[in-house]
């Protein structure tokens, strides 16, 4: 079975046609970084501007990298939650479309499942029952997952996402958007145990990384000898360089410890765990995938947001009996939890 996968919920408008589930015979993102890195962050208007412009150029590459015509592609599949709306809107209404203009069936992904389901496209697959890590911009969560299909959340953050924390101290350390692969970046030169930042204290296995993000601001504002009051976007202007590369090594191996914890306790919690998988934007970073060599990390190209990982999703619910969307009434849903 051959799927057209079409992403857009954030700021990368991305379509890929994989065979299966696993093999990716084409694979376009196009990325708005440039165009945000300006802003130090996404502008929902202007996302949705730029996929409008992007989608069609994206899905026709889709198609010609892949050498497939319409008459082989077996079904559609789309990111229609959670995201920002107006993303969100582009790719579904795109998907809507070409569903009802090529007479092909479509299915309505969740993003997170998606990510999720980019540990498929490989060779060596995960094992059920599975927990999963999936870490985003906007999502930190622990997933069991049974069986394809069968998501329960059994984790999740109180306030900041870890990648929303990532792009939130690369802010305060003057480091560019995306404040990931910024920190990592800024890291590889510092010193991890220069600043001793705070575990949450948080029973079970939910995270917190608001306070996380805060005392790397109060441990900068110390250490530069400014009062809390002084404006956070100043602080840069007094760090030097190797004190903004220690900050990122010690937040970055803070962030990494505190996941690594919680995926500690899960494990305990649920001995017959076959896998362990890692999925979402944060999957890329070097650092986590060193601290977790047991574990399935998808293809550091497939990390990030993607359309490969939709036609996955996709595919494996399609084997499960999932039913397809209706072209003319398939809604999109900016917040939408995975279990729904
Ligand atoms: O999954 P994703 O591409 O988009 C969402 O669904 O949110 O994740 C984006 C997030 C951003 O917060 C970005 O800073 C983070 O993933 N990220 C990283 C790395 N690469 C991207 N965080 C840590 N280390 C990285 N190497
Ligand atoms: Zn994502």
């Amino acid at each position: 079975m051959i799927i057209l996968g079409i992403e857009t919920s954030c700021d990368e408008t991305a379509a890929a046609v994989v065979r299966d589930g696993r093999e990716i015979l084409s694979n376009v993102v196009v990325s708005q970084i440039d165009i945000f890195a300006e802003y130090g962050g996404v502008i929902p208007e202007v996302a949705a501007r730029s996929h409008l412009e992007a989608m069609m150029p994206v899905v026709s590459k889709a198609l010609s990298d892949a050498s497939c015509t319409w008459d082989e592609i077996d079904a559609i599949a789309v990111t229609h939650a959670p995201g920002l709306l107006g993303s969100l809107l582009i790719g579904t209404l795109t998907a809507r479309t070409l569903a009802i203009l090529h007479s092909k069936p479509l299915y309505a992904v969740h993003h997170l499942k998606s990510h999720v389901y980019a540990n498929w496209l490989s060779d060596d697959v995960p094992s059920f029952p599975l927990l999963a890590l999936v870490i985003s911009g906007g999502h930190t969560q622990i997933l069991w997952i049974q069986k394809h299909n069968q998501f329960e959340i059994i984790g999740t953050t109180r306030d900041d996402a870890v990648g929303e924390c990532f792009d939130k101290v690369a802010k305060i350390l003057g480091l560019p958007y995306p404040g990931g692969p910024s920190i990592a970046k800024a890291a590889l030169k510092g010193d991890s145990s220069k600043y001793k930042l705070p575990h949450p204290k948080i029973d079970g296995l939910d995270f917190s990384f608001s306070g996380l993000k805060t005392a790397v601001l109060r441990t900068v504002q110390k250490e530069v000898g400014v009062p809390i009051s002084y404006p956070s976007h100043k602080l840069k202007e007094l760090l030097s360089g190797q004190q903004v590369c220690d900050f990122a090594a010690s937040f970055q191996k803070t962030a990494v410890e505190i996941l690594c914890e919680k995926l500690e306790k899960a494990l305990e919690m649920y001995p017959e765990t076959q896998s362990v998988v890692v999925a979402g934007g944060v999957s890329a970073n070097s650092e986590l995938r060193k601290a977790l060599p047991e574990a399935y990390f998808p293809a550091a190209s497939l990390s990030g947001d993607n359309g490969a990982m939709v036609a996955a999703a996709a595919y494996f619910e399609i084997i499960s009996g999932a039913e397809p969307a209706d072209p003319y009434a398939l809604n999109i849903y900016p917040r939408i939890s995975i279990e729904k």
